[in-house]
């Protein structure tokens, strides 16, 4: 690293300690607030391995790393610790691991998906999906909000995206569980073991008989549109596929479920903001929902790796020195936003980094989880009026993610 390795941590707190994710959400927002002070970016160093990384706090320094993708590389990886390279080699890259040109042709063929013809029939199918869990709520009065709800949304509207057949759902979420159950950056230095691995590579041999099928006998879903060529006569090969897919559960399932479980805890907690909501519910759902994701920060971090030597506002960084973007703490910084840690869905600008600081890996699926959530909340509040979460979330510890494992929940089932 280019810079000295600090013992003192200035804010009081380690960040590559898992420890310190593990102590109450105030204390840590507090630890990031001195960090934010400070002049220049700390550096923490993980007494297990050794190995280093400057973490970016301000909402400045976390959009001028996004947003200079040539210096601030994701081909190393992304995630803390670094998966072994075997399992890249065996299981593919990913796009959010991939820089340009690799990064850009792949971002390319899968952003068929998201074509205006596309979303729009989508959008469709979401209002359908979320109208349909609500009615099973209220058939079955389940108590945990995230698997009757929150999970179980995303999932079903990535696999009617993908065209995955009804059949095989229920077998590919439990080897996503099982996958999840097995790997974790919260524990952080936990590396993935043998029972996960095998449990995504049975998911990703199903994805990949459905890719060979499909381009045999192409349908209109997504899968169809990833394996047939396109006007360059590139398409994904069941690597690609099956990696993109394996990135969709993780990065389309898991982020929008937390949010929406954090959604429903924060507006129960905030009565005065879920009154603004209901009142004009068209009017707000939009803010409600940028507010929800600004305040939760699903995805609470993700790193890169220098290219070169580059100066960022003032701190010295050298090639090869990794950085880590938190963008829960740059969603907090009061140079940025009045009253940081207030929940207020009527905030504008909301210029929040929840889908990422912007540049080529920006989330995908953005517009799409913001459909999803405004559709569930409608529904919900529509239907169920006094819907409300019961005690506070039960948190997984994690660095990485803001996961939610569980939330009850109450109603006055309709008459
Ligand atoms: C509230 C829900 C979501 C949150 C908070 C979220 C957040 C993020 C963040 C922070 C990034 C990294 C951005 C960067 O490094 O600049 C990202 C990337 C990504 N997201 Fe999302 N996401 C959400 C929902 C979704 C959904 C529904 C999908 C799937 C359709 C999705 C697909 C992706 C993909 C494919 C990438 C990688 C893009 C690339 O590397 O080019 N996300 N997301």
């Amino acid at each position: 690293m280019s810079a000295p390795v600090r013992t003192d941590f200035p804010s009081g707190a380690d960040l590559a300690d898992p420890e310190f994710w593990r102590r109450p959400a105030a204390e840590r927002s507090e630890a990031f607030a001195r960090l934010r002070a400070l002049e220049r970016p700390v550096v923490f160093t993980d007494r297990a391995t050794g190995r280093g990384f400057h973490a970016l706090v301000r909402h400045a320094d976390v959009v001028a790393a996004s947003r200079t993708p040539e210096v601030f590389l994701s081909g190393p990886g992304v995630t803390t610790p670094e998966p072994a390279r075997w399992v890249r080699a065996v299981f593919g890259d990913s796009m959010v691991n991939l820089d340009d040109p690799r990064h850009a042709d792949l971002r390319r063929i899968v952003s068929r998906a998201f074509t205006p013809r596309l979303i729009a029939r989508v959008e469709d199918d979401i209002r359908a999906v979320a109208a349909r869990i609500v009615d099973e709520v209220v058939e079955r009065r389940p108590q945990d909000f995230v698997t009757a709800v929150a999970a179980e949304l995303p999932y079903q509207v990535i696999c009617n995206m993908m065209g995955i057949p009804e059949r095989q759902r229920r077998e590919i979420l439990a080897q996503v569980n099982h996958a999840s159950e097995h790997t974790g950056v919260a524990r952080s230095r936990i590396r993935v073991p043998g029972r996960g691995l095998r449990a995504l590579a049975r998911m990703q041999g199903v994805i990949a008989a459905l890719g060979r099928e499909r381009r045999r006998h192409p349908t209109d879903d997504l899968i169809s549109a990833l394996v047939t060529a396109d006007v360059d006569g590139r398409r994904l090969n069941s690597r690609e596929l099956g990696a993109f897919f394996s990135l969709l559960l993780v990065a389309g399932v898991e982020t929008t479920r937390n949010a929406l479980a954090h959604g429903l805890h924060l507006l129960t907690e905030h009565p005065e903001q879920r009154a603004l909501l209901t009142a004009d519910l068209d009017g707000r759902i939009g803010g409600a929902v940028e507010e929800i994701v600004r305040h939760s920060t699903p995805i609470i971090q993700f790193r890169r790796t220098l290219a070169a030597d580059h100066v960022l506002n003032g701190a010295p960084l050298a090639a090869g020195d990794k950085v880590v973007l938190f963008f829960g703490s740059a969603n907090r910084d009061e140079a940025v936003f009045t009253d940081p840690e207030a929940f207020d869905i009527t905030r504008s600008p909301n210029p929040h980094l929840g889908f990422g600081g912007g540049g080529p890996h920006f989330c995908l699926g953005a517009h799409l989880a913001r459909q999803e959530m405004k559709a569930l909340y409608r529904e919900l509040f529509t239907r169920l009026p006094d819907v409300r979460s019961v005690g506070g979330p039960e948190l997984v510890p994690s660095s990485f993610d803001h996961r939610v494992r569980s939330l009850r929940f109450t109603f006055t089932p309709p008459a």
